[in-house]
């Protein structure tokens, strides 16, 4: 493997704290391998119990969101702050579910951004088109606009500190995934957003990963595609035996 690849779960709202240790030793119990980023993103809740859980083995802990500010009166938020504090590395920003229910936009995105970067976490910033979207043939329209919204004014210093996933919403939890033609064009075409946008070094410095429905069954295909450099795990994340094929699979 002459790339660094990332494979993410994203537990989203799933796991108590018992439940989630128990699955986070599991994969920690797995292989680790050179070239290969293992990243566990529990609800806030079983954050440090999971940080404790892999404590000394490969794996890397991550939250699924973070408040643009470092405290305040804001009602259930959480921050970079405390994120660090628990431990977490990593931190997904504008997660589509974040957009779809909990108005996040290109604005809060960028924020959400600017505040990861302050406070040292490596950011996995989303994008995706929606079914309608690609239908409609809007998809590298939608996409460059949550590119330039989210990741406006970003050096690129900054920007290989970055990691972005690509995740066509009607494939998120849907049992639809995108085929590896599919996905490869959309990735090139997040790449070469990148190299315009700064240049071939930065664009090729950026991981960028594939979530929607990813799973061990198609999840070599993914992976060799010249632009996929890992994996954002849903449902398959959840499942300790489902998750590691999906490594295996790298
Ligand atoms: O963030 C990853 C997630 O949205 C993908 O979900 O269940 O389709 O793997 P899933």
């Amino acid at each position: 493997m002459n790339r660094r690849i990332m494979v993410a779960g994203n537990w989203k709202m799933y796991k108590t704290i018992d439940q989630a240790v128990a699955l986070a030793k599991a994969v920690a119990a797995g292989p680790a391998r050179q070239g290969l980023d293992v990243l566990l993103c529990p609800n806030f809740v079983c954050l440090e119990a999971v940080v404790r859980a892999v404590a000394g083995s490969h794996v890397q802990v991550g939250g699924q969101n973070l408040h643009w500010q470092d405290e305040g009166a804001f009602t259930a938020e959480i921050s970079g702050p405390m994120l660090r504090s628990v431990g977490a590395s990593h931190v997904i920003i504008g997660h589509s579910e974040r957009r779809q229910f909990f108005g996040e936009t290109e604005k809060t995105v960028r924020m959400r951004l600017a505040a990861a970067l302050r406070h040292g976490l490596k950011p996995i910033v989303c994008v995706g088109e929606t079914q309608a979207e690609r239908e409609s043939g809007q998809t590298d329209d939608v996409l460059a606009s949550q590119l330039a919204g989210g990741l406006a004014g970003l050096s690129a210093a900054e920007m290989v500190k970055v990691t972005l996933a690509y995740e066509p919403v009607w494939a998120i939890g849907t049992g639809l995934t995108a085929s590896d033609e599919q996905a490869q064009q959309v990735h090139a075409f997040i790449r070469a957003w990148l190299a315009a946008r700064f240049d071939n070094q930065v664009a090729n410095s950026c991981g960028i990963l594939y979530g929607g429905s990813v799973k061990p069954a198609n999840a070599a295909g993914l992976l060799r595609q010249k632009d996929i450099d890992g994996a954002l795990v849903g449902g398959a994340s959840l499942d300790a035996d489902s998750f590691l094929g999906i490594i295996a699979a790298v």
